[in-house]
Order: structure tokens, then sequence, then C-alpha cells
């Protein structure tokens, strides 16, 4: 199994292993994200099995030790599985999520104590990196989503938005809706709720420039554009539900 290494934006490093067992025959993709300054931030820890291989791969960046912050989309074995193998690894590492993911599970999961976040609370990494913490609930899945925001680069560390298949370039400028659209079609992994679409329309208020997907290439653009067209198409769903419960 091989990660592969790309900077997608100044000091964010994606970190990416293909897996073509899952929905062959196109395959699969686990990113993690490592924000670079004084005090690295790993977004997504990698499955517990992968440990070994995402860890080597941190290691041809930085000394893992290093490792201050340890973030992730929401409490899931892909998203968090390995957070406590890189706590002890990481001595000054500390788990960082939205109340809700700490009060329902890890408080109890992480061999240490995690860093409450609050929503829209920031978190100083040094060397000019900052990143702000948002609640997303049910969006796309989980009661404790949130994702993370790099205010330097306009870094939206999205997490399962935007899921695709395959095993594409770490960065497009091309569609990644299209693609999004039809891994949705597939796994119906969203929780599909009646305030999704505001959710995500609400990122795009950020205006971000660079969109960081778990499952599928990086995206460098207009950020924006590209949620509320999620957006549109996460209402689209949600009332074509009430239609037919309605019926
Ligand atoms: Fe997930
Ligand atoms: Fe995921």
């Amino acid at each position: 199994m091989e990660t592969k290494i790309s900077e997608i934006t100044d000091g964010i490093f994606r970190l990416s292993t293909f897996v073509p067992g899952i929905a062959p025959p196109a395959g699969f993709t686990f990113n993690q994200f490592l924000v670079l300054g004084h005090r690295p931030l790993l977004f997504h820890t990698g499955l517990r099995k992968m440990f070994p291989v995402i860890h080597s791969a941190v290691s041809r960046l930085i000394p893992p030790e290093r490792l201050r912050w340890i973030a992730f989309g929401h409490f899931e074995a892909d998203e968090c599985g390995a957070m406590n193998e890189w706590l002890a690894v990481a001595p000054q590492a500390q788990v960082a999520h939205g109340r809700t993911g700490c009060t329902v599970s890890l408080n109890d999961m992480t061999d240490r104590a995690p860093r409450v976040l609050g929503d829209g609370e920031t978190i100083d990494l040094g060397g000019g990196k900052r990143v702000r913490y948002l609640d997303t609930p049910h969006t796309p899945h989980g009661w404790d989503a949130g994702v993370l925001h790099e205010e330097s680069t306009g870094t939206l560390l999205c997490g399962d938005l935007f899921t695709q298949l395959g095993d594409g370039p770490a960065l497009t400028e091309g569609d990644i809706v299209g693609p999004a659209i039809a891994a949705e079609d597939l796994f119906s992994y969203s929780s599909l709720n009646p305030s999704m679409g505001t959710t995500i329309r609400g990122l795009a208020g950020l205006l971000p420039r660079t969109l960081a997907l778990m499952h599928g290439p990086s995206f460098s653009g207009d950020g924006g554009a590209a949620l509320r067209t999620l957006a549109d198409d996460y209402d689209r769903r949600t009332s074509a539900a009430d239609k037919i419960k309605a019926a």
C-alpha cells in the first residue's frame, strides 16, 4: 500500500492512500492533511490498521513527534481510528474537536483529554497558519460533524463532503460536484436532513480557494461556487424525499 504525498497549497500536504478493493473497479482514496506551522496539525488520522503506512508518510515531512494537534471531521474509523496511536508517538499532541464530539465520544475514547472547540473557535498553529473549527451537525453525517478552515491559504478541510470514487490527481480545477453526486447515489452516505443545504451554503461564505477532500482530489478554484452547487443538490434530494413521504 503506497501513500502519495503532495503539497496542495502553501504548507498543506495531502497524504493519499488508494484502496482498489473498495467500490471496484474505480477504487477509493483515504486522504489525510498535514498543516505545517510551529505546531503542526494532522487532519484525519487514517484507519487504525493503516497507522504504519500513514506514520511513515508523515515521517517523510516532519518528525511525527512534533505533531501538536490531531483533528478530524467526525468520530469514525477512517477519520480517527488511529488517534491513540498518534497520541502515543507524539507526546505534545492533543485531539481537538467540537463540543458534541468530545461529549458523545472523545472524552471517553481518547487516551489523553481532548481540547473542546466551540463553533467558530480558532487554533493558532504558528508560522502564519490558523484554523477555525465550524460545527456542521449531521453534514454529511455524524451528529458531531465539523470542518476546519485554514485561514491564511483559504483551505477548507471538508472531510467527507464531495466524496468521490477513483484515484484522481492530487489537485484538480475540474468539476468535483458531478463525481460527488454520483458517489452519493452509489453509497447514500449522507444523513439527509432539512438543514443540510443551509449548512453547506454557510461554508460557501468562507470563500475557500482550496477544498481538501478526504475521499477524492483536492480542488483549487471557486470553492464557494462548488459548495453552493452541492448544497442545491442536497436541497433537491431532501425535497424529493419529502415528496415521496407526502405521496
Ligand atoms: Fe465519514
Ligand atoms: Fe471519511
